[in-house]
């Protein structure tokens, strides 16, 4: 499987999500194609998609659909530059490029999925992701994790397709045992 192009790839993506209503046949017919792409990447990405940030991870956008169902960004994470707590929404399928990509995933047992309050979040655990490695998300139970890069780690770019345009998401609060929506930037391609 070999991309010519990157609007061959989202093409593919797109193509691959709307034979899959559920969430979780979407990520695995999209995960081969991106692990395929991730080998690729590098040739198909421009500077812009490269941008770090000093104040926090970097999200640059590589496209976004007019439909708003389709989202792709390369993230640019370095040393000590983590998420919050965060779910997504969404079905998400992200890759490493560069660098190990570390991520705490947290389970939510209060049997609450909607409410914002009396949120019990159980840590889960940890991953280490390099490059090539391809992971992925649903909603319903949502994925709660942060993803980041310790203090003495490299830096790291990471692409993240997402099934809507990732412009908010639901940040959380462990110890208020709570969470509340918030738009999050990214730069333009
Ligand atoms: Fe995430």
């Amino acid at each position: 499987m070999s991309h010519p192009s990157l609007q061959a790839f989202i093409a593919d993506c797109r193509e691959r999500a709307s034979r899959h209503a559920q969430p979780a046949l979407a990520v695995e017919a999209i995960a081969p194609a991106m692990h395929a792409f991730t080998r690729d990447a590098e040739r198909f990405l421009k500077p812009e998609h490269y941008r770090a940030d000093p104040g926090h991870y970097a999200r640059n956008a590589i496209y976004i659909a007019p439909e708003q169902d389709l989202s792709l960004f390369a993230l640019v994470w370095s040393p000590g530059q983590w998420t919050p707590i965060h779910d997504h929404g969404s079905w998400g399928v992200v890759s490493v490029l560069r660098g190990t990509l570390h991520e705490r995933s947290y389970v939510r047992t209060d049997h609450g999925q909607s409410t914002d309050t009396g949120i019990d979040l159980v840590p889960g655990g940890v991953f280490l992701l390099d490059p090539g490695t391809v992971t992925s998300f649903v909603p319903n139970p949502d994925h709660i994790h942060r993803t980041g890069v310790p203090d003495d780690g490299a830096q790291v770019v990471s692409l993240h397709l997402y099934g809507r345009n990732m412009d908010s998401f639901h940040i959380y609060d462990f110890d208020a045992r709570s969470r509340r929506r918030v738009n999050v930037a990214h730069n333009e391609s």
